[in-house]
């Protein structure tokens, strides 16, 4: 098993792969998830507070025997919290939930409706003070960026959207390419839904002889998405790492994009949705 890193604009590393914790807010669970992922490989967790497993991370990262340098640990500001003071005391909350020194990415969950720009600059100033390594945002359309850059200096580093085979996000995916903006891929399995009884998914996991997940995971991983696949099922957990022994051919590749015509988006539009 072999986790790749991808290098950001900055220089950062980043694993190529880890874990989602979205609708774990069952603090054991979330402990338990983590410590099998770490057993597994995974060196990568992608929390938010507004997923309230914070405290469970913290936990997990503490009591592991892994050092904090191997690991990188993703979290989210809410929209409740967006603007310059707020941002900069909703950080303070996650590090104190999270019981780290420095955080490596920071994320605004959600463009929201007026204030990403001042929460940018806080963002910035964190960056600077060198609290967080990476600081990007989520669920941000071009015209977001731009508005965030008139009004800040960086560019966000990490763009993480929803994207899956059904809505793989292309010309976003481009756009944030042309940036040097890494894009991750939320919801990589569709959460576990219709991606996984496909037909074309379901061929070419008969042809592989790899699992629909791993086929999907593989997909992101040529595409050069970052993913962070959520499963609190050891034996889930395990296999959606084990995609890095095998590789989709040239056609296989296509057939899996035709399933863009689907068009299918399971989450909110990023335009009209602020709560989160
Ligand atoms: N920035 C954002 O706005 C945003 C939004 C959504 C998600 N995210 C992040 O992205 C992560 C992943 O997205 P997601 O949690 O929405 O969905 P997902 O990772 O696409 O799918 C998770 C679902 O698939 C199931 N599953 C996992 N591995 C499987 C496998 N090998 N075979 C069959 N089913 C499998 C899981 O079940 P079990 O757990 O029961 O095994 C779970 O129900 C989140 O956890 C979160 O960290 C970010």
């Amino acid at each position: 098993m072999k986790i790749f890193n991808k290098e950001l604009a900055n220089g950062v590393k980043v694993p190529c792969i880890g874990i989602g914790m979205d609708q774990v807010t069952d603090q054991r669970q979330a402990y338990d998830a983590i410590h099998c992922a770490f057993e597994a490989g995974y060196r990568s967790i992608d929390t938010a507070s507004s997923y309230k497993n914070e405290e469970a991370v913290g936990k997990a990262v503490q009591e592991s025997a892994l050092s904090r340098e191997e690991l990188y640990i993703t979290t989210k500001l809410t929209a409740a919290d967006q603007g310059y003071d707020a941002a900069l005391r909703a950080f303070d909350r996650s590090m104190q939930a999270l019981r780290l020194s420095y955080l490596d990415c920071f994320l605004i969950h959600w463009p929201g409706k007026y204030l990403y720009g001042e929460t940018w600059r806080a963002f910035e100033r964190l960056y600077q003070e060198k609290a967080v390594r990476v600081i990007g945002v989520c669920n941000f359309n071009p015209h977001h960026i731009e508005t965030l850059v008139s009004q800040g200096s960086m560019l966000p580093l990490v763009n993480q959207v929803e994207s899956h085979p059904y809505y793989p996000q292309n010309e976003l995916q481009s756009y944030c390419e042309d940036k040097n903006i890494l894009m991750e891929a939320w919801s990589p399995l569709m959460c576990g839904g219709i991606i996984l009884k496909d037909p074309v998914i379901i061929k070419i996991s008969r042809e592989t002889g790899k699992s629909p997940a791993q086929v999907v995971l593989r997909w992101h991983i040529q595409k050069n998405h970052r993913i962070f696949p959520k499963s609190v099922t050891p034996a889930r957990i395990r296999e959606n790492l084990d995609i890095f022994d095998f590789e989709l051919n040239q056609d296989q590749m296509s057939a899996i994009e035709t399933l863009k015509d689907h068009n299918q988006k399971i989450g909110p539009n990023p335009d009209i949705f602020f709560e989160v």
